[in-house]
């Protein structure tokens, strides 16, 4: 959640810093904090820019130094929370990412021994412990190995000393931790954003490893090896996929990459005229996945809905039951997982705490463990045993838009590839498939809409409440729209089954509360319809979202928005354009900022 950032080189720290912070703001910014050698700690509430002023023209010249974007978990955010914090004699200095479970033990037995605590922090406990370690030998390293034998909890953690300036010791349990290998410096942070600028070359540290980073060199260890092989690999992403493109903000960037990031999440995966899918990431598992006879999606979020989408896809085509679970219900529910059991993780991110736990329950009972995770090096993508990259470049928004496309076309591709294997015909294979070969230039068609979209939400803009209502593939589409304009605009939004409405959602229709019906034209076209005209006859305003071509929608509809004729499988991807634009401009036109919504935040890393 929280963001991290460490610089030790041979360049002035605090323009790196600061520069590295601000690029990580999309992780949790309620606060922010800083610490160089012969500088001392800054810490302030707010974002980036705060800190950026306070530290104004006095910035040292410091060659190394250890910054935090916080996402308070304990303690308000406010600057004593912020971090660093250090110990009782301002020697030792950390920041840290997670939850410390046992804090509030440790501190007890620490404040019984005279440190004195200024925070409400979890964290804070960490640096009085070194101090405490420090005092029985004066070996720096050794004393925060012997503090993370008593830490109960996770962490990503940046540690350094006023002793020993120029070195920086990372921890990584639970928290991602990524180190930057440059020349004659070396970078730190919670993910390789802040360091693409300076070096593509990067170590991903793995649960329980610690590293000990200097400017010229960096070795990792465990809490019990000295020193153990951690290859470098190189990241392709240049940091100008990760700036705004012109656009006001990143979420109308990235609903425009949509078309690309299809391109992107089906290059070389389709043999096109037979009907294939090759998905290179489930090669390993392929014989494993012929004999499983039960698939468990899970995720949170968009993820979630993703995965509901997928359930309908790999039921269709794939042939396998699937079930959906929220990944933070789901190990709290003692799951009853067979060997024949394939539980499928859908993460953005691949650093939900929820997801990864869920997937770890699912481990722990045999099941196979798969991914479909974006973010290459993560937890998730590293602890499944296969899985299948979305490629869609990082996603700075914090309600997930392309990403999410981008996880349904990979589930399409889930779906093909597990129905060729089993009984999909090759001629129902060739037509998904080439269907799914026309979807960027369909969405592109959709995204010329955004003005039309936009007059709409103009027309709607004093709206407080809004249901959207879908049947089968438009059911998780009502239910990811609705979800949508509630992250970004603040404004109630329900989603809902289009046949659930007379079993309760239709009392609370009246003319003051409008309703986003989507009804392509698919088999359950009909039944919809008739749903839209049980709440137009109770005066229900009704903005429709339908396929182009159909006039009668228009007659019964207060407002009609196309989508291109597709796959009836497929018309998820169009709809769900279509109301990430809808949430856009109706958030925007409120003056909302919709790339960091209140309270929220990108990557969900406590539970
Ligand atoms: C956060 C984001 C959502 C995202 C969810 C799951 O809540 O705001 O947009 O869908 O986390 O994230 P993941 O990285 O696991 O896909």
């Amino acid at each position: 959640m929280c963001g991290i950032f460490a610089y030790t080189g041979d360049k002035k720290a605090a323009p790196i810093l600061l520069e590295g912070l601000s690029l990580l703001e999309y992780r949790g910014y309620d606060s922010a904090g800083i610490y160089m050698p012969d500088f001392g700690v800054v810490k302030t509430p707010g974002a980036v820019a705060e800190l950026t002023k306070r530290i104004g023209d006095t910035a040292s010249d410091a060659q190394s130094g250890i910054a935090h974007l916080r996402w308070a978990t304990h303690g308000e955010p406010n600057e004593v929370n912020a971090h660093p914090h250090a110990d009782c004699n301002n020697t030792v200095f950390v920041i840290h990412n997670g939850i410390i479970e046992n804090f509030r033990e440790l501190r007890e037995s620490l404040e019984k021994r005279g440190h004195k605590f200024v925070s409400e922090t979890d964290t804070e406990a960490i640096s009085h412990l070194i101090e405490e370690f420090l005092k029985k030998d004066n070996d720096f390293e050794e004393a925060v190995i012997g503090t993370l034998q008593l830490l109960r909890g996770t962490y990503g953690l940046l540690i350094t000393s006023t002793k020993h300036p120029n070195t920086i010791i990372t921890a990584r349990m639970g928290s991602p931790v990524v180190i930057g290998l440059g020349e004659g410096e070396n970078f730190i942070a919670s993910d390789p954003t802040p360091i693409l600028k300076h070096t593509k070359k990067m170590v991903f540290l793995s649960d329980g490893d610690v590293a000990i980073v200097t400017p010229t060199s960096h070795r990792v260890r465990t809490l019990t090896e000295r020193e153990i092989a951690r290859p470098s690999e190189t990241i392709e992403w240049d940091v100008a996929e990760a700036s705004r493109g012109g656009y006001e903000h990143f979420m109308m960037k990235e609903i425009m990459e949509t078309p690309e990031v299809i391109e992107n999440a089906l290059r070389g995966r389709l043999i096109p005229g037979e009907g294939l899918a090759k998905l290179g990431g489930l090669e390993s598992v392929k014989e494993r996945l012929k004999s499983i006879d039960r698939l468990i999606i899970v995720g949170c979020g968009s993820a979630y809905y993703s995965g509901l989408v997928g359930e309908y896809l790999i039921e269709g085509f794939g042939g396998i039951p699937v079930e959906v679970e929220l990944a933070s219900e789901f190990r709290y529910r003692k799951p009853i997982i067979s060997p024949n059991t394939a539980v499928l993780a859908v993460s953005q991110s691949g650093e939900t705490l929820d997801t990864l736990e869920a997937l770890r329950e699912a481990k722990r009972q045999g099941a196979l463990i798969l991914g479909v995770v974006n973010a290459v090096g993560s937890t998730i993508a590293r602890e499944t045993e296969a899985g299948v990259y979305n490629h869609a470049g990082p996603e700075i928004g914090v309600a997930s838009t392309k990403a999410m496309i981008s996880q349904i076309v990979v589930l399409s591709l889930i779906a093909l590839f597990l129905g060729r294997d089993r009984n999909l015909s090759e001629k129902t294979g060739v037509e998904f498939s080439d269907a799914l070969r026309s979807l960027p230039e369909l969405v592109s068609k959709v995204l010329t809409t955004t003005d039309a979209i936009k007059a709409v939400t103009e027309k709607y803009k004093n709206a407080r409440d809004f249901l959207y209502i879908g049947r089968k593939f438009s059911f998780p589409v009502a239910l990811e729209g609705a979800l949508k304009l509630k992250e970004v605009s603040y404004v109630h939004a329900e989603g809902y089954g289009a046949g659930e409405m007379k079993h309760g959602p239709l009392a609370m229709i009246d003319e003051h509360f409008p309703t986003l019906a989507i009804v392509p034209n698919d088999s359950v076209y009909e039944k919809t319809i008739s749903n839209i005209i049980e709440i137009t006859t109770r005066k229900g305003p009704v903005i429709a979202i339908a396929t182009e071509g159909d006039t009668e929608i228009t007659k019964i509809a207060n407002d009609v928005l196309y989508i291109p004729k597709t796959h009836e499988a497929l018309t998820p991807i169009l709809s769900i354009v279509v109301l990430q634009l809808f949430a856009y401009h109706f958030a925007t036109e409120k003056g909302l900022n919709v790339d960091r919504p209140r309270n929220l935040a990108k990557s969900v890393t406590v539970e």
